[in-house]
């Protein structure tokens, strides 16, 4: 078993994102760190979800909401969130609430010591005298990593889940993404040659990188990403696609696509990273939101997906389409990471077995 231990932090970055996976998993094949969408195949993502649908119908009862915080009530965690978030942020504080697990959090660091001058290392050690593993979100592309391979060699090497880092990354979130399409075409065929429309921001949206990545463990997926010229999806995830001969298309034209569309996957401009104040107000954007005339060419058995905070791009009339997914997606992140959790603290068996017993 390869351990990041074991290898030095120059000889690791090296590595391909595939080849440095194996580095983070445990031996039953669990993760151990969660930093990259590259980690999870296929049997694994159909293993978390299954895990997620048994918590879920173990929480549906008192007893089964007692069983499940009495699994990792031993563990603390700490959520370490330097970047804005809801959703993200709640979701990895209920499923732990779930589990029995206390949390710290820091999310501001003008209140912490960084603000003193102490480096995101001595921070990360700090946290890790205190908790049992710790979720981060940050600004900064491969700071979780970063994190993960300086506690590997420190005396209180604990695990890291990595809540978004920069543009770059937000594995958690192509979970629950994977999760909701497993779950909206599982009486429909499976999920297996569906055409899913990426549309937005895709050169600054994480979680496209991600989930594009964790698509590619399913036969017969299609890919289209529609966005503005500016905005589109960086080349490196075109590359990856290529390599694994997964079919995608590139378009400016939304309209043009939603016909094919068994997922349409929308996402905000993400102005934050602009360079220049104002940048991408310049851009025209307009053609890339779905309101009713989009809904109209949607076909009746496809979904539309957001991994929110929306904007505009999608018209509040379809809030209360069936197709609309992403109120339910929101809901679907908690028992998904639920379940990481549960996994990463070795109580899948446990899980099952109780699960096994009682339905
Ligand atoms: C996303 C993120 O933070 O990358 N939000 C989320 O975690 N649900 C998407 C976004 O901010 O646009």
């Amino acid at each position: 078993m390869t351990r990041l231990y074991d290898i030095s932090w120059e000889d690791y970055q090296r590595l391909s994102l595939e080849e440095k996976a194996p580095y983070l998993m445990q031996d039953e094949g669990a993760p151990y760190h969660t930093l990259y969408a590259q980690q999870f195949d296929g049997p694994l993502l159909g293993r978390l979800a299954l895990l997620a649908n048994e918590i879920r119908a173990i929480g549906k009862t008192r007893v089964g909401t007692e069983f499940l915080r009495s699994q990792v009530s031993h563990k603390r965690a700490m959520l370490y969130f330097t970047q804005p978030s809801s959703r993200t942020f709640l979701s990895f504080k209920s499923a732990c609430q779930i589990l029995g697990v206390p949390t710290g959090e820091v999310r501001d660091t003008s209140i912490s010591s960084e603000f003193k001058g102490e480096s995101r290392d001595d921070s990360v050690r700090t946290f890790s005298s205190y908790f049992d593993m710790i979720i981060m979100r940050t600004p900064e592309k491969g700071l979780a990593e970063k994190s993960a391979w300086v506690l590997s060699h420190s005396e209180r090497p604990i695990p890291i889940i990595n809540a978004g880092s920069g543009p770059d990354q937000h594995p958690t979130q192509a979970l629950l993404d994977i999760y909701t399409l497993l779950r909206s075409f599982e009486k429909h065929g499976g999920l297996r040659n569906r055409t899913v429309v990426f549309c937005g921001d895709l050169l600054r949206g994480r979680t496209v990188r991600s989930l594009s990545y964790l698509l590619t463990n399913y036969p017969g997926i299609r890919m289209i990403f529609v966005a503005p010229d500016e905005l589109q999806i960086l080349p490196d995830v075109l590359e990856m696609l290529k390599r694994k001969n997964i079919e995608f298309a590139c378009s400016n034209n939304l309209r043009a696509v939603i016909p094919e569309a068994d997922a349409v996957y929308m996402t905000r401009i993400q102005d934050e990273w602009d360079k220049s104040k104002g940048e991408s107000a310049k851009i025209d954007t307009s053609r890339f939101k779905f309101g009713a005339e989009e809904l109209a060419l949607l076909s009746p058995r496809a979904i539309i997906m957001h991994p929110l905070p929306r904007r505009d791009e999608i018209s509040t009339v379809v809030d209360n389409d069936p197709r609309a997914m992403y109120w339910r997606q929101m809901r679907n992140g908690m028992w998904i990471r639920t379940a990481l959790i549960a996994m990463t603290f070795g109580c899948e068996n446990r899980i099952h077995d109780y699960f096994r017993f009682n339905f």
